[in-house]
């Protein structure tokens, strides 16, 4: 039996990179996907990839920042499709204006990331988070190495805040779900070659090779490489994992 049979899962910035790697491997683990990307065509292109795949998926445009919305997309998930047992908070994006750049870029990379990378994800959370306590649900955030420490160049410490925040809150709810059985764990990719980070692989090659050097694998890392991960935290093969991040990292952080 696939790993994610009978499961409905959510995932947020599904529209590309490491969201829409997850869905298709969760889709190919048997779940029902249900993409979500303040990027419409973004979704709806991976609920078709999904799809072309053998798999089963829908897609709906959704700003993880407008909490209404966030509400109203819980309910009319709940009506139209069913119940939510899996939730993916994925949708982030990274800017890198150090606290010493300009004042109105620095200010607006502050607004923007905490708002999208965490309040986005608790206004999700607690939108989907009666039917997550209603069905034993998995919820699987996605930090960082910046969950842990600052990354030199380019700083950006509203992006490294925003990450100490999500494995924070992961580890609050943790705490305050597990008696229900609601299992909530993070995981901490590592430099993944996505259209997060095109430009500043473009324009910062060597910082890129020092990442690189750094890491014991010796490479980047693709979205693919998160996918395991993801299956095991949202799948039963994890049934005695809370509170817990797993850093796929190429073991950046063991040096
Ligand atoms: N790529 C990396 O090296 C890396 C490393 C560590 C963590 N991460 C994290 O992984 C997650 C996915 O990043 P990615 O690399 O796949 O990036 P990506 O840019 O390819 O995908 C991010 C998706 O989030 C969506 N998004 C942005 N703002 C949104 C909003 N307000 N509401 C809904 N969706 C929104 C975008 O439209 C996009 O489809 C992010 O949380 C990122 O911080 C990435």
């Amino acid at each position: 039996m696939p790993l994610l049979a009978n499961h409905i899962a959510v995932i947020t910035g599904a529209g590309s990179g490491i969201g829409r790697a997850i869905a298709l491997g969760f889709a190919r683990e048997g779940a029902r996907v249900i993409a979500l990307d303040v990027n419409a065509d973004g979704a709806a292109e991976t609920a078709k990839l999904v799809s072309d795949s053998g798999g089963t998926a829908c897609s709906f445009p959704l700003d993880v920042t407008d909490r209404a919305a966030c509400v109203a997309m819980a309910k009319r998930i709940a009506d139209a499709i069913g119940p939510v047992s899996i939730l993916v908070n994925n949708a982030g994006i990274a800017r890198r204006n150090g606290m010493t750049g300009a004042a109105d870029a620095v200010v607006k990379d502050w607004e923007d990331v905490i708002a999208i990378n965490l309040t986005g994800v608790f206004n999700v959370t607690h939108a989907f988070l009666g039917s997550l306590r209603a069905n034993k649900g998995r919820i699987v955030n996605i930090g960082s190495i910046q969950s842990f420490v600052h990354i030199r160049q380019p700083s950006s410490p509203a992006y490294t805040a925003s990450k100490h925040g999500v494995l924070g809150f992961t580890k609050a709810l943790a705490v305050e779900l597990g008696k229900e059985g609601v299992r909530v764990n993070a995981i901490g990719p590592g430099f993944i070659e996505t259209p997060l980070n095109a430009a500043t692989r473009a324009s910062n090659p060597d910082g890129v090779r020092l990442f690189i050097e750094h890491t014991p694998l010796g490479r980047a890392g693709q979205p693919e490489d998160i996918v395991g991960p993801a299956i095991f935290l949202a799948s039963d093969l994890s049934a005695y994992v809370t509170g817990s991040i797993v850093m796929a990292d190429g073991g950046y952080r063991a040096v």
